[in-house]
């Protein structure tokens, strides 16, 4: 095949025909770009997935009942989204890139950012965090690490794709700045930080125009605000109108349209409703694609399967969340051996990755009891419950309740290690989970264990949030191993064992109950759309806002030590019209101890808060994290700094970020709801103002410094009746709401009429 290099691409863009370009904007079949062989032009190869490469060798299905090459299987989103570890993301990228390159894939589709609207998203597993910050402070070192090695990834779904239910073609309805605050800022990050190949756009609309044709999207806000240089791909299936598509910024449509919209892009040039420049920007883009991966793949590559096993291991290891451990764990390998029992079928049928698009054939597979064997540990194991996924269902003849009968037998008097977790039927890709709950055989075996064990341990397994409250107080300790991967088996015996300490923190609040969920009165929608009516509160944001109890809070996550939070500092210089949006604003610094006796990781996490603000405002949002390995008895200062941008808001009048004056308030600590430092500070800041007009209020009017005073003395005396010393504050405060045009339309005074409010308005409107 020859090559193709970037120096290239203009002139063969001149050679080819219209058909040869229109042909470059699809697929030619389910993973692979067009070639045009007369010209030399290659094709690539993109493939799934974002925690392990998925590349179907042979017969291509989508659905993944064909198998795909063996390939590392890393923790899905949900646990590294937990880590909360840069450059453990990082590593995580830079195998994933190495395995990719050595299959001669050209981009590997993902990460999946979006953000987790509800936990009953089906595909939660798939994404990090329901929050935007730390979703992109994660994503980005992922892309980079990827990239590293010459491949290419496709930040996907872009954008707003937070549910499967109806996800081909309902429109969501969401407001500017609840866009802006919540569902893009993650790509922004990625785009502008990690400059990902791809960018996949998703399948829904977005208020009413489908993401694949929307050019607000994926021109306006992607290329020409962000600066974005890729190539936008189309998730599998989601373009609707290809020539809109193409105008609108949508450069190569996959899989294959069989040549249908190939037609159509020629037929649309032709007749002139398509400019060509606009097909030759995106064949360009495509041809960019093509060069930049046959760089990489002249050089041989290879990676060592064993290492990345052993990185999946580690990374499994980082991805669990204690939740809850009233001095049970960890435990000793003797004690295990004389008086614990595993009880459990995911400790032998390990749920290790999520259903759909992302699913790994995994180079190896460890399940807790082929770890606690090679460890040469004899610990008594009993199923307790059916799963359909276990292989050679090993229990065919058995009820439930005979397994959980068995199961409690073998606990009595003994510390049993349960494992209990969402069935894979439970969360897929394509649709969305119903409730909370774990399986009811799951509980009613926890209850009966728990009726005779000595003590309880649970380790979960489970792609997004469950819910805990109706069973916790039955477990001595509960260790969240998310979907862990090929090595979650190995990873959850070491953290019982102390091998390793936890270091995950929640990435998503685990609500007590689905009824508090803010997104939850308008999830999912009905009839074609849905409507974000929960706006910017999602998550901690609106749970902290409604101050409902949570089982455990975004943040969260114990270890084997404790950790004090002392010093805090937070110093803030004045913001002027010449402070540049990256420019810091705000310094923040504490110290984070160990007090306990065991070495171990904090996550201390940094909040800030508007109180007295003019908008809408979450009591506190995450704008900071540091993760700091700490002996017995050692502190470690912590540095943050918070931009201009950091402490903004997105004005829906101006259409831009705004720092509102006034006051902030920094808090840090271990998570959500546990932050022992708290500073006010004072930010000094220009203040924000809507350009004035009529139907401006009277306070509006009189908060300006220059068109108060001539509004006041145009008034004359009627202004005292709404000034500072008015004798009536009641009616003043009812005045000072009104828009101001209506004084003088409802006859409300003589003092001004709409001759002399043209006048006021000529000089001060619009300012
Ligand atoms: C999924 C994408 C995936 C693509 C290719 C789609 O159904 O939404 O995330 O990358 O298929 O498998």
């Amino acid at each position: 095949m020859t090559d193709l290099s970037l120096s290239d691409i203009p002139g063969l863009v001149a050679e080819l025909t219209l058909e040869e370009k229109a042909s470059l904007c699809s697929g030619s079949d389910f993973w692979h770009t067009q070639e045009v062989q007369r010209l030399g032009i290659p094709a690539v190869m993109l493939t799934d997935g974002p925690h392990g490469l998925r590349k179907q060798a042979g017969e291509t299905d989508h659905l993944g009942l064909n198998d795909s090459v063996p390939a590392t299987c890393f923790p899905s989103a949900a646990g590294l989204g937990s880590t909360w570890d840069r450059d453990l993301l990082h590593r995580v990228g830079e195998a994933l890139g190495a395995e990719t390159l050595a299959n001669d894939v050209a981009v590997l589709l993902g990460p999946g950012i979006n953000i987790k609207r509800s936990p009953l998203c089906g595909r939660n597993f798939e994404y990090l965090s329901e929050d935007p910050y730390l979703t992109g402070e994660l994503a980005a070192p992922l892309v980079t690490g990827v990239q590293s090695h010459g491949v290419g990834t496709s930040l996907k779904h872009f954008a707003a794709n937070n549910q499967e239910t109806d996800r081909m073609r309902v429109s969501v309805e969401v407001d500017e700045r609840t866009l802006r605050e919540i569902y893009l800022p993650a790509f922004e990050t990625v785009v502008t930080r990690s400059h990902p190949w791809t960018v996949m756009c998703s399948y829904n609309k977005i208020n009413g125009t489908y993401a694949s044709q929307d050019p607000w999207l994926l021109t306006e806000v992607l290329r020409d605000e962000w600066g974005f240089e890729g190539l936008v791909v189309s998730d599998w299936g989601a373009v609707d109108d290809r020539v809109a598509g193409v105008a609108a910024g949508l450069d190569l449509e996959m899989p294959s349209s069989r040549g249908v919209n190939d037609a159509r892009i020629v037929e649309a040039v032709r007749s002139g409703s398509l400019d060509e420049a606009d097909l030759d920007a995106a064949v360009t883009r495509v041809l960019t694609l093509v060069a930049r991966s046959r760089q990489a793949g002249s050089e041989p590559a290879s990676f060592d399967i064993e290492a990345n096993h052993a990185l999946a291991h580690e990374v499994a290891t980082r991805t669990a969340v204690l939740l809850k451990n009233d001095g049970v764990l960890p435990l000793e390998g003797a004690t295990l051996e004389s008086t614990a029992v595993v009880i459990g079928e995911m400790a032998r049928t390990p749920r290790y990755q999520g259903a759909g698009s992302s699913h790994v054939n995994p180079s190896r597979l460890v399940s807790a009891l082929d770890a606690l064997a090679e460890r040469g540990l004899q610990v008594p194991f009993a199923p307790g419950y059916r799963l359909a996924e276990a292989a050679d269902e090993p229990e065919p003849d058995r009820s439930d309740e005979d397994l959980r009968r068995e199961a409690a037998l073998l606990a009595t008097g003994r510390t049993a290690v349960l494992f209990l977790g969402l069935p894979a039927a439970d969360e897929s890709e394509g649709y969305d989970r119903e409730h909370l709950d774990l399986p009811v055989s799951h509980v009613s075996l926890l209850r009966a264990v728990a009726e005779v064990a000595d003590h309880v341990v649970v380790l979960l397994s489970n792609g997004s949030a469950v819910a805990v409250a109706d069973w916790e107080e039955q477990a001595d300790a509960i260790l969240e191993l998310w979907l862990g991967g090929q090595a979650g088996g190995s990873a959850a015996v070491g953290l019982l064992l102390g091998d390793a300490a936890p270091s995950g923190h929640l990435a998503e609040s685990m609500p007590e109950r689905l009824a508090d969920v803010p997104a939850q009165l308008n999830f999912p929608g009905e009839d074609g759309s849905v409507h974000y009516g929960e706006r910017i509160f999602i998550g901690y944001r609106g749970l902290d806002a409604i101050e409902a109890p949570v089982s455990y809070p975004f943040g969260h996550g114990l270890t084997y030590t404790s950790f004090d939070y002392t010093e805090l500092d937070v110093t803030a210089a004045p913001v002027t019209a010449e402070t540049a949006e990256h420019d810091v604003v705000v310094r923040v610094a504490a110290v984070v101890t160990n007090t306990g006796g065991r070495d171990g990781v904090a996550v201390p996490q940094l909040y800030v808060g508007r109180p007295h603000s003019a908008i809408a405002r979450a009591p506190r949002e995450l704008r900071g994290f540091d993760r700091v390995e700490l002996a017995p008895g050692q502190s470690r200062r912590v540095e943050f700094a918070l931009t201009r941008r950091d402490l903004s808001h997105w004005d829906v009048g101006t259409h831009g970020w705004a720092l509102e004056p006034g006051i902030l308030v920094v808090s840090v600590g271990s998570s959500s709801r546990d932050l022992p430092l708290r500073a006010t500070t004072q930010l000094e800041a220009p203040v924000l103002r809507r350009p004035l007009n009529d139907h401006s209020t009277i306070r509006e009017w009189m908060e300006h410094p220059e068109a108060g005073p001539a509004l006041s003395h145009a008034m004359g005396d009627f202004a005292a009746t709404f000034g500072p010393d008015s004798p009536d504050p009641m009616t003043a405060a009812f005045l000072m709401a009104m828009p101001v045009v209506k004084v003088p339309l409802m006859g409300m005074s003589d003092a001004i009429t709409l001759d002399d409010l043209d006048a006021l308005l000529a000089r001060y409107g619009n300012r």
